[in-house]
């Protein structure tokens, strides 16, 4: 009996350990998320969200670019044509001021002109939307392109090459 009860307090204490031991990894992932939201961080100053330049442009501009480069295929036959356009035009155009946060050490200057090239053109291509100019529209679409492409080019070997 006495051998029984001993075992039992064993067994115990080593369960005891073992959920104590357990337990930190298995809410590591709530820590993280706790602490996170503890670190003191400016909440009246913009920031940047995802600081990788790739998913960036994979979650924010491809597929807007994706959307855009349908509804660009041919004049828009109702008001949601239109709308889709100036939609599109705009999250590009105001995305594009997003990369001056993402400017990198080196050839900055280069990195600022196609950002604010490609802003510009996206500029005008929400205006003609707006004014439901297709001539127009399509002209500042495929200027935007080559300005997006041209820091395609010079920051990633020509890589990303964008077809209107
Ligand atoms: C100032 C530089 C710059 C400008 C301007 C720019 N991009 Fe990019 N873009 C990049 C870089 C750098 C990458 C590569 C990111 C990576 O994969 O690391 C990229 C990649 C991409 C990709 C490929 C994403 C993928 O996951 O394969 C697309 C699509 C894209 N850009 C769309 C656009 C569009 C549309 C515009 C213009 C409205 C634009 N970009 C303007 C720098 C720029």
């Amino acid at each position: 009996m006495k051998k029984f009860v001993f075992c039992l307090a064993t067994f115990g204490l080593v369960l005891a350990c073992a959920v104590l031991i357990q337990r930190p990894t298995a809410n590591a992932g709530y820590e993280n998320v706790v602490l996170a939201t503890t670190v003191a961080v400016a909440d009246d100053q913009p920031e940047v969200v995802e600081d990788s330049m790739h998913e960036f442009m994979e979650y924010v501009f491809q597929p807007t670019y994706k959307r855009l480069k349908v509804t660009m295929a041919a004049a828009p036959a109702d008001n949601a044509g239109w709308k889709a356009m100036k939609s599109d035009a705009l999250i590009l155009a105001e995305s594009c001021n997003l990369l001056f946060a993402r400017t990198p050490d080196e050839d900055a200057a280069a990195w600022n002109k196609h950002a604010a090239a490609s802003r510009v053109n996206g500029a005008e291509l929400y205006k003609a939307a707006k004014a439901k100019d297709f001539a127009k529209s399509t002209a500042a679409y495929k200027s935007m392109l080559d300005n997006c492409n041209a820091c395609h080019r010079q920051f990633e070997d020509g890589k990303h090459i964008l077809q209107p």
